[in-house]
């Protein structure tokens, strides 16, 4: 009884975040209106008049485009109801993410984080945020070509979660803004939590379920014997 109302809280909880993902990815969606053209009196364009025009435009709208894209494919290919009904488009769009991550999404990000707002600190979380989602990438990836398939999901739960960062930064920008706690503090330390928290989480979950069931331990060594037994 316990064990099932436990699983309806979990499944709850999924569909939440699915929920949240998509609603505030649909808000970035409709900020757009403030980019194209782009209007130096919103929020996030203000004062960059001076050196947007060259590599930071170009880094802007790659990342735009390649941003939202990567949050609705990763809930399709974190879904284990599609990759077991559909393994070949799990396949295909999985290629699709990685390349979309590694050629598009990361370089933005890197370029755009030396003139991140407030300055370097949150410069920084941001780019190392940035490196950390390439490095989960390019595991996850390496894991998949040689079908050590644990290891690749759990580096890329570990991608999607720092992906989560671009929610996660913009709940905390909300609750700042209703809070009247905006500060440049307060975001200096959502680049570097919101991406950081995420992967926390991932962490935990797994060291819970591998105690619980070491049996199915989620562990490398587990990984690798799947590897060796196929
Ligand atoms: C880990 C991956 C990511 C990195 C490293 C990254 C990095 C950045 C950086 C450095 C900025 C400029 C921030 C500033 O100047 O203060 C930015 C802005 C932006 N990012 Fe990302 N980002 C990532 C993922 C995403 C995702 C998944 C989305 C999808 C929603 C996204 C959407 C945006 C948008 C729309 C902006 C412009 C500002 C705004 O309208 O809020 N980013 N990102």
């Amino acid at each position: 009884m316990q064990i099932a109302l436990s699983q309806k809280t979990y499944r709850a909880l999924k569909w939440l975040m699915v929920l949240l993902i998509i609603k505030v990815t649909i808000v970035v969606l409709i900020g757009y209106r403030d980019y194209f053209p782009p209007n130096f009196e919103s929020s996030f364009l203000l004062g960059r008049q001076n050196y947007f025009w060259g590599p930071y435009s170009r880094s802007f709208y790659t990342h735009l485009l390649s941003g939202p894209p990567t949050l609705i494919l990763g809930l399709l290919l974190m879904s284990h109801r599609f990759r077991s009904k559909y393994p070949g488009w799990h396949r295909r769009l999985g290629k699709i993410q990685v390349g979309v991550i590694l050629l598009l999404l990361v370089p933005s990000g890197l370029w755009m984080s030396w003139y991140a707002m407030t300055g370097w600190i949150a410069g920084l979380g941001l780019a190392a945020s940035a490196l950390a989602v390439a490095i989960c990438t390019i595991a996850g990836w390496k894991a998949a070509t040689e079908k050590r398939f644990q290891t690749h999901q759990l580096w890329m739960v570990r991608c999607y979660a720092i992906l989560l960062s671009a929610i996660v930064i913009r709940v905390l920008g909300g609750l700042a803004t209703v809070a009247e706690w905006s500060s440049p503090g307060v975001y200096q330390f959502s680049a570097w939590f919101s991406w950081i928290f995420p992967l926390i989480c991932v962490e935990l979950t797994r060291i819970v379920r591998v105690a619980r069931a070491p049996a199915q331990s989620l562990e490398v060594a587990g990984a690798e014997s799947e590897l060796s037994a196929s």
